[in-house]
């Protein structure tokens, strides 16, 4: 990721690893948003990723406003200045065409701290809600949940607009560092914007409560917080398609989202990925057609049927072609294994 321009190491990759710890590392992933960091580096970063604006976008209080230019009066600026030459009326210039976001990150981690990593979904995700920021006033004030936020990025780029946003995920250390990235970035976010960073574990009981988290008090939901899920609007989340189990404990809290307070939608950013079966001896993507197995199609006809004989799938999903969305994070190689999907949840009963 050629998009992150300064790297701060923040906690050294430990020098000796004992026994259980070198096991551990042997289970470690990495994602490709890495590039640039000090060899053989494990620990924690701190990088800044770049975000370009198109030309005439303007951040103005809280808002991303589009300054359409208009001839005419460009014309009427037109005059002579004191010698009598030609004065050019001057473009307004927008000296804030880029913004950088600092994001405190891993470069590697186990399975269950994946969140502490960076993963390109998220910035894919990110591509996407700018270009609904940059082109219309659709996300201003709303409520704004994103689950498995990992570092938070998505979450604090709509916070940029929103009324309020929640940033969920599970674990304290994933928590932590995502509270972590707000406080790095508050200068960023309007001060009218609420950002906070809760503790939502799809595979918990609902609701949840402030006894599910004895270790991260902070991440715990008070009950009008709780409540404000209800007005939430947008449901936004990356690179959580990756384990049977966590995709339907995923859809279960969707479906318990989803089916209360305002009418939401939800935007998901994955990452297709394939595995060699021996079952069916080829190269399979199957927690991605498990995904595809929890929506509905409704401009399929052979799946409106199964939905008429009874396999009733709750959710509707449109793929977004992510080939139309401009690339606003600098940098980034998207590949082709990357999708985007709208869904709703529109039971059939
Ligand atoms: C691959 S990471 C993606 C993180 C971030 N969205 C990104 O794309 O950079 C998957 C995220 O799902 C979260 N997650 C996994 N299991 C979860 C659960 N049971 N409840 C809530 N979040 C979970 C992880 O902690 C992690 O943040």
């Amino acid at each position: 990721m050629d998009g992150e321009t300064t790297k701060t190491p923040v906690s050294p990759a430990p020098e000796a690893l004992d026994g259980t710890q070198k096991e551990e590392e042997a289970d470690h992933v990495m994602s490709e948003i890495h590039l640039g960091c000090p060899p053989k580096f494990s620990g924690s970063v701190v990088s800044h990723f770049t975000f370009s604006l198109p030309p005439g976008v303007e951040y103005i209080e809280g808002k991303y406003e589009y300054q359409v230019l208009d001839d005419s009066k460009l014309n009427q600026e037109v005059s002579l200045d004191d010698d009598g030459d030609l004065a050019l009326p001057r473009r307004n210039k927008h000296p804030k065409d880029k913004f950088d976001v600092a994001i405190q990150h891993n470069i590697t981690s186990s399975i269950p701290k994946v969140g502490l990593q960076v993963w390109r979904a998220e910035l894919a995700l990110s591509d996407f809600v700018l270009h609904k920021m940059f082109t219309s006033s659709e996300f201003n004030g709303i409520v704004a949940v994103e689950l498995g936020a990992g570092t938070g990025l998505v979450g604090m780029l709509l916070a940029r607009v929103a009324e309020t946003v929640f940033l969920t995920d599970h674990g304290v250390e994933i928590l932590e560092n995502c509270a972590s990235n707000v406080h790095l970035n508050a200068r960023l976010l309007p001060t009218k914007t609420s950002v906070y960073v809760r503790e939502l574990d799809w595979k918990a009981s609902w609701p949840p409560k402030q006894d599910n988290c004895l270790a991260c008090e902070s991440y715990a939901w008070s009950q009008s917080e709780f409540e404000e899920l209800e007005r939430a609007s947008l449901l936004v989340a990356a690179d959580v398609i990756y384990s049977d189990d966590l995709t339907d404990a995923l859809f279960r809290t969707l479906e318990r989202l989803m089916s209360h307070g305002i009418e939401k939608v939800l935007y998901l950013a994955l990452e297709k990925r394939y595995n060699f079966s021996i079952d069916e001896l080829d190269v399979v993507a199957n927690g991605y057609s498990h995904f595809r197995n929890y929506l509905r199609d409704e401009t399929d006809d052979a799946e409106n049927k199964e939905v008429e004989n009874g396999s009733l799938r709750a959710f509707v999903g449109t793929r977004i072609d992510l080939t139309m969305i401009p690339q606003y994070a600098v940098n980034y190689n998207r590949g082709h294994d990357l999708e985007l999907w709208k869904i709703r949840y529109a039971p059939t009963i």
